[in-house]
């Protein structure tokens, strides 16, 4: 609970060095904090919760891959403790710099951090449609492209019609150079991949205590879902996971 209480502490003194809070939106999703930082739209998300409805237990025994959605919005609430569960900062550390804010949900080789997490919004309250930038230190998220790309993204997933149809994916890069420049060969070939599996377990056990669905999704074109992400030079894409609402049973 304390570092709950130092991320809302956290907040202030952001939103007053910007200077440009616009105290916005809504009552019913409490996702009133925009930014501007750049000309670029900035939310900072609803505080996470660490207590849920269910146990760690129920949600490994019933985690399920999900391939079918409904269309219907999720909160800010949801996608922030999404978010949250993936790759959020758990144990501020002043002084490392190379971990970026701290130790955070998941494991990672030498708290190296390779991973990057962006969003896709379609139907989230409260949020702008667009892909956005995952800040784990700050607990944010910056627009990088203003429109809702999963139409293009599900095409560059092999026709994963799953992408577009939910109200939401993440979507995971690595950084390979933040692993690679200390554990060489066995970074590339082991570590980052491991973090990333980490970190989308909490996911997948997150959205089953949020009472909504994912499916971890490794096939696509990397060249074209590079290309639909605009993705930066050293960022490798990894992984897209839908969120949201679903109707479909296990196939097995
Ligand atoms: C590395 C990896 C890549 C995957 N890629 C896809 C994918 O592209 N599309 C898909 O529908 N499922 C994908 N899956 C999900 C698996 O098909 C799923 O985990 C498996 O069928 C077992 O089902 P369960 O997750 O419900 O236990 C992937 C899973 C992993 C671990």
């Amino acid at each position: 609970m304390k570092h709950i209480n130092n991320t809302v502490l956290l907040l202030f003194p952001l939103i007053l060095a910007t200077g440009c809070a616009e105290k916005v939106k809504t009552q019913e999703d409490k996702t009133d904090l925009i930014m501007t930082e750049n000309s670029a739209l900035t939310y900072v998300l609803p505080t996470p919760r660490i207590k849920g409805d269910i146990s760690v237990e129920e949600a490994i025994q019933h985690r399920r891959s999900h391939r079918s959605y409904l269309k219907d919005a999720i909160t800010a609430e949801d996608l922030s403790q999404v978010l949250w569960a993936a790759y959020g900062i758990t144990q501020p550390l002043q002084g490392y710099p190379q971990t970026r804010g701290g130790l955070r949900t998941a494991p990672s080789a030498g708290a190296k951090y390779p991973l990057e997490i962006y969003a896709l919004v379609g139907n989230v309250r409260g949020i702008e449609p667009g892909v956005y930038r995952y800040d784990s230190r700050e607990h944010k998220i910056t627009r990088v492209i203003d429109k809702d790309i999963k139409k293009e993204l599900s095409v560059a997933a092999l026709n994963q019609e799953m992408i577009s149809d939910a109200p939401a994916c993440l979507f995971y890069s690595a950084v390979y150079s933040r692993t690679t420049e200390r554990y060489g060969d066995r970074g590339r070939e082991r570590y980052v991949c491991m973090d990333l599996g980490h970190s989308a377990e909490n996911v997948y056990l997150q959205t089953e205590a949020l009472h909504l669905g994912t499916c971890a999704i490794g096939a696509f074109d990397d060249a074209a879902v590079r290309a639909v992400m605009q993705l930066p030079e050293e960022e490798e894409p990894l992984y897209i996971m839908p969120i949201g609402r679903y109707f479909d049973v296990s196939e097995f």
